[in-house]
Formats: structure tokens, C-alpha cells, sequence
């Protein structure tokens, strides 16, 4: 398309906007016209336009012929918006073939549709669809055309519509299978349907190509940093399928931007585009770079932009961090020269109640809890994440282990990947590599978790070749893989050599092995604990227990009637410990660069250590509805330098019984106990990272006071709660956008008169919402639930349960009712803008 003086060029995007965005039925978005705004002061002009592509789809739950077809119709199909999980909104049986390792939740197949138009104008551009993540087995078609299948439920990928669109009048149809019937694929929840976003692409026929952009840096000190970046660039100006691209000669301009988007440098480059496929490459050096790390997450944005002649062709923005860090095999970790471990967490990818559909507050709640925690990694197990997940991770500071795969050929369920991997592994490790690399959070790549071929000789074979796709498109992070064999002799996949880093999940016994079995290696724990807790539960213990003892049994013998297990930190899977115990082991050891936690948060599905009704994991730190659990504290005062106190259980016992009370604690040498004013003696951390007490309770106040050289840091009490008497609620957000996204998380406590919590609280809370806003789920964090996540009540946990809030699109208050027999009624007003 031809330049004709800039106030066409204005004409005709304000035309381009207007119709792609009013006849694809798209809500103005605030992205676009932004962008536009910023277009017309002719400073960021781009012809390159990313719609988000989730409003208006229909549904059809199950199977059903000729979907695809243009003319069937759907006009009874359900009305919805991406990101969907259809199998969050289903009921709890165990009867579905996931099993409750699955979640408990039905599987099955899903059809979606959506119709659009394309403006005239639009006929000399490319058009492309991006879809984050579809689980799975997705077939996608446009106007009956069929674009491809993508087996892996965890991948993005983008498909070319312009050979197959049409423009003006004429409607065009995107239709989408998703296929989670198979089951048993997956060893946790997985979700199913289009559960990430879906955008429309449209750029001119020179563009920098899909995920086309490479940066890294490759030297930085306090002083200097270099800059590279590799740019591939799609010149389909062939226009017929087939043909050959014209030859271009085009402009690569490179602008830095800071953090505040003021300009730090450009850098120009002159390049003949004779294939359809053209890669530049440039660096450059700026002074004093701010670098990125977990407790600076600085980002910088590379603004790279295309031009022929006079015309600007695209202009495509990637972010970019600079930092560099190491991996020794003595020292562990270091980012930008200062040694740190890595305290991370593994995560997988649900968000409780809304299931997999992927939403941008709900991930940065979850991170915001981690961080407030003194998190700082996040090991997305064992798939990729969300890439909106990601931008978080840069934006917040954290490091991230990207791990592609949980299975190679050996299966580790009768329909998993293992099935597709053959076909699909390399395919897929590029496209995680490709769309994931320049991420400054990014730091290992994990190729897979416990992965059955570790045993044998393909697991050498399979190594090799997974590293090697790794290494030519990122040779500027390490490999790594998720071992659980220490011995070097029998570990198929270390022998390969191919992995820069070697993880080793659990077996803690076995550390210090591993540096005179694997010489000269680098070292992480890349999965620890699996300790099993359920918020407020409480049952002393002076020694570990082990649920189930051992591999002889799938479910504990003799576990609670309640499906629960106690919150003191002593309890755990046989092939874990306590969390105590494994920060402890690699806290000590200088060689293990840190470690991953499982879990951050429970997650759905692997409900060790017992069988259905148990549906969701008790693995967390924080449970399923983002309420932490008591060891979240431990963390917090070995992980963060704020002054922890941190002083439980409740304090509603049965006269007479004796209770364990747990402190803990740091920023103080000492922490004294009082019941109703009694000293009940002082305490020091010696070997362990709490003190406790055993007690006779009374009724009455339990009060913790810490001191550092005796004077008080924190005190902390804990009272023995009256009748439940009335309904708290909290928001952690009051004020919403009003996008449609949004989420305000409403914490709803059960109190009595004084407003303490009452801890053995389980009224059945109802609510219903009026005004803009619409309730997005409810949980209670309790792991044997099965009462659904979409419905308007839910019975306190342990005294507490959550309402979550989505704002609407039109700004206004929301309100909140929240009742329950005997309980009276409160209500809660968010607003939304
Ligand atoms: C690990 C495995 C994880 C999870 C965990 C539960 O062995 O890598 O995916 O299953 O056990 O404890």
C-alpha cells in the first residue's frame, strides 16, 4: 500500500480502526485506541494492529457434525467470551475419567464459533489469528477451511487467514474444536476449551514475523550493557501463494526506550528483503544500564521499526530486561554479580475457582501473594505458562524455570502427550522457545519432569536432541531437566551432558552425593516438601507423618474422616518432608542454587493423599482460594527482611485439652508467650524455624510478644472467639476497571460480636450481585468441596470462604449481598471505572 500524504494515512487508520473494529463487533478497545492516539501525534504510527479477539463467541457443549461448515447454524448455540473453561462449570462427580486427579471435573468436546468482518481496505494487509492456548486437540477453521490441529493443549500459535478471508460485506466465520474426551491426559486439572486469549493480527505484507524478535545481552557490566537484537522479518509480497517475494529494500530502525518511555538510543540498519524469510542482526551499547532483578524488575522496550522508501511498514515492540547471572557448582546462583538463592515455588497453571480460564488479575494476585512472601522464582510445572503470565514475571520480578514437557514417548497416563510427542516435540519446544525468550524473568529451560526415559538409553538420545532445538534458537540460558535419579550410572538423561543445569526434585537425603556422582555440575532443587496441609486444621504431632507411608498405597490408611490434614507442617507424602525440612537442607548447602517449593498454591486436582470426594491438591502454601496457610509465615520470616510474628492456632478448644501453639518469627531474638496475661515462658529459634508451646487452654486471650536486645518488636494476639454472629466482607480491590476483567477478591469472614473469626464456622453463605458487576466464583479453599464454583453460595471453611467480582463494561458501583441463616445480611460496594 502507497503512502499519499499523512493526512490520507490518518483518514484511512481512523477508517481501519472504526470498520475492522465496529463490523467484527469488537468494543472499542482501550489498547487500540491508544495506540491510535498515538498515531496521530505521528510518533508511534503503526500499521500493525492487535485486536483482542474474545468477545462474542458461541458454544456448543459436545460433539456435533458440520460445525465448521459456514452455513450451519448456531443460532442456539450459548453466547460467551474468551478465555473459557468449559470444565470448570461442571459438576463434581467421581465418575468422570480425569478421575479426582483430574480434578473431578468433566473432560469432553467443545465447539466455538465467531463471526466478523474484514474492511476492504484491509485486502492488501495479512491477517492472522494468535491463540495463547486451546486444551485440547484444537482443529481450527476458517469459512470452512480447515487451518491446521495443535494436539498440545499448553502451546500459542498463530495461524495466516488471509488466503481464505473475505473483505467488505461478506461475513467470515472462525470455528474452533476443542477435544479433552480422551481421558485420563493429564496427572492434575488441565481445564478445556480456548482457555487463553485469542487475538486478530493484521500487519502490512512487510512485517516482522511472528514472535520475530531475539534480544538478548550479551555483555553487561554496572557500566555498559550490549544489546542484540535478531529480527526476522516476513516479506510476503509474493502475494500468490507460491511465488516469490519481491526484493525490498528496507529499514530496521532499533529505539530503546527507558522504563518511562523516554528515548535512550537508536540504532538504524539498511537490509535487502529478497526471501520471505529475512534476518537482521544488530547490536549496540548504552551506558549505565538500570538492570533487572526480582527486587528491580526495570524494563526497558525495544521499539523496532520497518520502512520502505518513505512508508513505515511496522512497528513492533518488544520488552527486554538487563541482567545477567551465573550458575556455578559451588557457589549456586548470582544475578548481576550478587550471589542470591533462587526461593521459588512451583506453580501449576489454574486459578482456583475460574478454573484455567486465564484472567490477568487473578495471575497478579496470585504473584502478589508469592512476592509478599519473599518468592522470587516461579517454576511453572511442568508446561508453559500464560505469556501474559510471563509479562508479569517481568513486570514483578520474578525468575522463571519454563519447563515444555511432563512426558516424552513413555506415558505417564493411558491418553497424555506421550501420544503426540513424536509428532509434535520439536514443533512445540520452538514454539515455547521462540514466543518465551525474551523475557528477562526467563531463566532456565526445562525440558522436561521426571521423565520416565531418565532410566534408560533413549533418555540420552532424547536429551541431545531436545537441548540441542533448545541451544539454536537460546543459547543464552541454561538447559535443565527435572531428575529424581541421584545415581549417576543409572540417570540416562544426565549422562547425555547436555543439560547446563541438572534439577533434582525431592530425596534431600541424597544432596550432598550430588557433586562427587555429577563432578562439576550445577545444581537445583527443582521440586521439594510436598508437605499436605488444609487451612485451620490443627492436629499436634511431635513427629512427621508420612500420608500415604509409602508406595505401597495410594491413599493414607487412617486419614481424617474430613478429607482434611493439619496445618502445622507435619504432614507430607512419603517422597516428600516438612517445609521446614527442606528449606533447612538447601538453605545449608551452598551448591544448590535454590529451590522450588510444590506448591505456591494448591492447585486442582492431585488430591494426595486421598480418594474422591478430595479433589484438589494440599500441597500449597496458600490454598485454592489464595487464603495462606499458616507455614506461608515460615517463608516469610526466612525469606523476606520484614519483622514476621506470626502466632497460631485459634483459640477455641475443648476445656481441658492441651494445645500446640506455634510462633513464628524474625527481626527479633525471642518470643514470649501469655494466656490472659500469664507468662508462658520465652522462646528462641535454635535448630528449627518456629518455637512453640504446649498449653492447657482456657478461654480467653493467647498473646505473643517478640524482642530483639528486650525490646519489643511485635506482639500478636489470638482470642477465643463468641457465637458467629455476623458476615465481614474485604476486597482486596475496591475500585475495578470497568473491562469486563476485572476482579475484586472479597474475603467473607464469619465473626462474632468482637469481630474475631469464628474457626469452626460453616454456614452456608448465599450471595447475589447487583449493579455492574457479576460474580466469577466462589471457593473456601477446603480440598474436599464439591459444591460448585459457579454458584451463588458456598459454606464458610474454618470460618472463611471467597466471593470473587468481574466488573462489567459499563463504569458504576457494584453491590454485594452476603447472608446467611442466623447471620443477617451485609452488603459491600465495589465501584468500577
Ligand atoms: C512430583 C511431580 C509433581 C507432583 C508432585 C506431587 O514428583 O513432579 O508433578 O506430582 O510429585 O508431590
Amino acid at each position: 500500500m502507497l503512502q499519499k500524504g499523512k493526512m490520507m494515512r490518518i483518514k484511512l487508520i481512523w477508517f481501519l480502526i472504526f470498520t475492522v473494529g465496529w463490523a467484527a463487533g469488537i468494543a472499542a478497545q482501550a489498547l487500540d485506541k491508544k495506540q491510535f492516539a498515538q498515531g496521530k501525534k505521528g510518533l508511534n504510527y503503526s500499521k500493525r494492529l492487535e485486536l483482542d479477539f474474545n468477545r462474542d463467541w458461541k458454544f456448543f457443549s459436545g460433539d456435533i457434525k458440520g460445525a465448521d461448515a459456514p452455513e450451519f447454524d448456531d443460532r442456539k448455540w450459548r453466547k460467551l467470551a474468551l478465555p473459557h473453561d468449559w470444565s470448570i462449570e461442571g459438576n463434581f462427580s467421581a465418575a468422570h475419567p480425569a478421575g479426582n486427579d483430574g480434578g473431578a471435573l468433566p473432560g469432553g468436546i467443545g465447539w466455538y464459533r465467531k463471526t466478523f468482518h474484514l474492511a476492504k481496505d484491509l485486502k492488501n494487509r495479512r491477517i492472522y489469528i494468535d491463540f495463547g492456548g486451546i486444551y485440547r486437540n484444537s482443529e481450527v477453521w476458517i469459512n470452512g477451511h480447515l487451518l491446521g490441529i495443535r494436539p498440545n493443549g499448553y502451546i500459542s500459535f498463530r495461524y495466516d487467514l488471509t488466503p481464505f478471508v473475505h473483505f467488505g460485506q461478506r461475513e467470515n466465520l472462525i470455528t474452533v474444536k476443542a477435544d479433552n474426551a480422551k481421558q485420563p491426559n493429564s496427572r492434575w486439572y488441565s481445564g478445556s476449551g480456548i482457555y487463553r486469549n485469542v487475538r486478530l493480527v493484521t500487519t502490512a505484507d512487510i512485517a516482522v514475523d511472528h514472535w520475530g524478535t531475539s534480544v538478548s545481552t550479551p555483555a553487561v557490566t554496572a557500566g555498559q550493557a550490549t544489546i542484540r537484537q535478531l529480527t526476522v522479518l516476513r516479506n510476503t509480497s509474493g502475494k500468490q501463494a507460491g511465488a516469490s517475494a519481491k526484493p525490498v529494500q528496507a529499514e530496521i530502525e532499533l529505539t530503546l526506550l527507558d522504563g518511562a518511555g523516554k528515548r535512550v538510543t537508536t540504532v538504524k540498519k539498511q537490509q535487502v528483503l529478497k526471501d520471505s524469510l529475512t534476518e537482521a542482526d544488530q547490536s549496540f551499547t548504552i551506558d549505565q544500564p538500570r538492570l533487572w532483578s526480582p527486587a528491580d524488575p526495570y524494563l526497558y522496550t525495544l521499539v523496532t521499526r520497518i520502512s520502505a522508501g518513505r512508508e513505515l511498514l511496522d512497528e513492533y515492540r518488544t520488552t527486554l530486561g538487563i541482567r545477567y547471572f551465573s550458575f556455578d557448582s559451588k557457589k549456586g546462583f548470582s544475578l548481576n554479580g550478587q550471589s542470591m538463592k533462587i526461593l521459588g515455588v512451583c506453580m501449576h497453571h489454574d486459578l482456583g475457582a475460574l478454573g484455567a480460564a486465564v484472567n490477568r488479575r487473578a495471575m497478579q494476585r496470585q504473584l502478589e501473594i508469592l512476592k509478599e512472601m519473599g518468592c522470587n522464582a516461579i517454576r511453572f510445572s511442568h508446561n508453559p505458562p500464560a505469556a501474559e503470565l510471563l509479562n508479569l514475571c517481568d513486570q514483578m520480578g520474578f525468575l522463571v524455570m519454563d519447563e515444555a514437557f511432563d512426558m516424552w514417548k513413555k506415558k505417564k497416563n493411558k491418553y497424555d502427550y506421550s501420544l503426540d510427542f513424536e509428532k509434535w516435540h520439536k514443533r512445540d519446544l520452538q514454539d515455547m522457545i521462540k514466543r518465551d525468550r525474551n523475557h528477562p524473568s526467563v531463566i532456565l529451560w526445562s525440558i522436561g519432569n521426571e521423565i520416565r526415559e531418565q532410566f534408560d538409553t533413549t533418555g540420552t538420545r532424547i536429551t541431545r536432541e531436545l537441548a540441542g532445538i533448545v541451544k539454536a534458537l537460546d543459547a543464552t540460558r541454561p538447559v535443565i531437566s527435572a531428575l529424581t535419579e541421584t545415581d549417576s550410572s543409572r540417570n540416562y538423561i544426565a549422562k547425555a551432558k547436555a543439560l547446563n543445569v541438572l534439577g533434582f526434585n525431592y530425596k534431600f537425603e541424597d544432596y550432598d552425593k550430588l557433586p562427587l556422582n555429577f563432578p562439576g555440575q550445577k545444581f537445583i532443587a527443582s521440586e521439594t516438601t510436598s508437605a499436605l496441609e488444609t487451612r485451620g486444621v490443627y492436629q499436634s504431632s511431635d513427629t512427621l507423618r508420612f500420608w500415604p507411608a509409602s508406595g505401597k498405597q495410594k491413599y493414607v490408611v487412617n486419614g481424617n474422616a474430613d478429607w482434611t490434614a493439619s496445618a502445622y507442617d507435619n504432614t507430607a507424602a512419603y517422597w516428600g518432608t516438612s517445609h521446614e525440612r527442606a528449606w533447612k537442607e538447601v538453605k545449608k548447602r551452598d551448591f544448590m542454587s535454590g529451590l522450588f517449593v510444590w506448591t505456591g498454591f494448591d492447585y486442582l486436582g492431585e488430591p494426595v493423599p486421598y480418594p474422591y470426594p478430595a479433589r484438589s491438591s494440599y500441597f500449597g502454601i496458600v490454598d485454592l482460594a489464595g487464603f495462606p496457610k499458616d507455614v506461608y509465615y515460615m517463608y516469610q520470616s526466612e525469606w523476606t527482611d520484614k519483622p514476621v510474628l506470626h502466632v497460631f492456632p485459634h483459640w477455641n478448644w475443648k476445656p481441658g485439652s492441651t494445645v500446640d501453639v506455634w510462633a513464628y518469627y524474625s527481626q527479633a531474638d525471642e518470643v514470649e508467650l501469655f494466656l490472659n496475661g500469664r507468662s508462658l515462658g520465652t522462646r528462641k529459634k535454635e535448630n528449627d524455624l518456629h518455637v512453640s508451646w504446649k498449653v492447657n487452654f482456657e478461654p480467653g486471650v493467647l498473646k505473643a510478644v517478640s524482642r530483639k536486645n528486650g525490646k519489643e518488636v511485635l506482639s500478636s494476639e489470638v482470642h477465643t472467639a463468641g457465637e458467629a454472629s455476623r458476615i465481614v466482607l474485604e476486597a482486596d480491590r475496591s475500585q475495578l476497571i470497568a473491562d469486563g476483567d476485572d476482579l475484586s477478591y472479597l474475603t467473607v469472614k464469619v465473626t462474632d460480636q468482637q469481630g474475631n473469626v469464628v474457626p469452626d464456622a460453616a454456614q452456608l453463605i448465599s450471595f447475589s450481585v447487583e449493579g455492574n458487576g457479576t460474580l466469577a466464583g466462589v471457593d473456601n479453599g477446603y480440598q474436599a468441596n464439591i459444591s460448585s464454583f459457579k454458584a451463588p453460595q458456598i459454606k464458610a471453611f474454618k470460618g472463611r470462604c471467597m466471593v470473587i467480582i468481574r466488573s462489567g463494561e459499563e463504569p458504576g458501583y457494584i453491590y454485594i449481598k452476603a447472608k446467611a441463616q442466623d447471620l443477617g445480611e451485609t452488603v459491600f460496594r465495589l465501584s468500577s471505572r
